[in-house]
């Protein structure tokens, strides 16, 4: 079956090549970072990304998706400048902006629920919740780690992320079942609890949550 929506396909093919990047770059974070502790937890959010690349090529060959060669060749290219720029940007940096890149990633695969359950597709609703949970709790462990950071305050107000602003609505101590996760990612304004409507629809990506 081919996909009518052009906005999901292209999110599938970019979803696939990024996760590329990302574990390219976290490739260069473990390697770059002299802790034993960070270097294993790195090597295991590395393999997370293999894992959902993986995942996103069965739903690519379900669909009869192409790898887009142009998100390929990109994704490979800031993947290893990444990787690199690691080993020179000091400890705090790289920790920041994988944070702030996560926080960006949990959405991509809430939408993509949303696209397929426009469709009427909701065999895939399990993996994408699990996928989008799995880039939060990625976004999570890099914001504890600078949390009381110095820096932290400064490179909030510059790229607008850090300890109390987000690119999502998911609150991990206060998760929603995948069944009511349609509330994520659409909404602006703090992050909603079980119960309370939904104020309106935004891009998360454009809004930080704060
Ligand atoms: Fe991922
Ligand atoms: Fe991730």
């Amino acid at each position: 079956m081919k996909l009518p929506h052009p906005e999901l396909i292209d999110l599938i093919q970019r979803a696939y090549s990024f996760e590329k990047a990302a574990a390219f770059a976290y490739q260069g974070h473990a390697g770059a970072v002299k802790n034993r502790e960070e270097k294993k937890s790195i090597k295991q959010i590395e393999d997370d990304e293999w894992n959902h690349r993986r995942e996103v090529l069965v739903l690519m060959q379900q669909y009869g998706i192409p790898v887009s060669k142009n998100y390929e060749v990109r994704a490979h290219i800031i993947g290893k400048v990444i990787s690199a720029s690691c080993y020179v940007i000091g400890w705090f940096m790289p920790f920041y902006f994988a944070g702030r890149l996560e926080s960006g990633n949990v959405c991509e695969y809430f939408r993509m629920k949303q696209y397929f359950n426009s469709l009427g597709i909701t065999e895939h609703d399990q993996l994408l919740y699990d996928m989008g949970i799995k880039e939060k709790e990625h976004e999570i462990y890099f914001l504890e780690g600078i949390k009381t950071n110095k820096l932290l305050p400064l490179f909030q107000k510059l790229f607008g992320w850090g300890d109390d602003e987000s690119f999502n609505n998911i609150d991990l101590d206060r998760k929603y079942p995948v069944g009511e996760s349609g509330i994520y990612c659409k909404t602006q304004g703090p992050a909603l609890q079980p119960g309370e409507i939904s104020p309106g629809i935004c891009d998360m990506q454009e809004q930080p949550v704060k």
